[in-house]
């Protein structure tokens, strides 16, 4: 599923970051570069961050 469509980031993506070391917005947005555009994203790949790190 497209979390971000500005720059077609995917949850598999967020995953895939959080099993890399990501655990917090600011390391999305450096390495997805989620919700940096319209921010529209911004509430969703949160909570496909805090699932992930539930996950890990
Ligand atoms: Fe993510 Fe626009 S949908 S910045």
């Amino acid at each position: 599923m497209y979390v971000c469509l500005c720059h077609a980031v995917t949850d598999r993506d967020i995953k895939q970051a959080v099993e890399n070391g990501a655990c917090t917005m600011r390391h999305l947005r450096d390495e997805l570069k989620v919700a940096t555009q319209c921010g529209r994203c911004a509430q969703c790949a949160k909570g496909c961050l805090n699932q992930a790190l539930a996950e890990r």
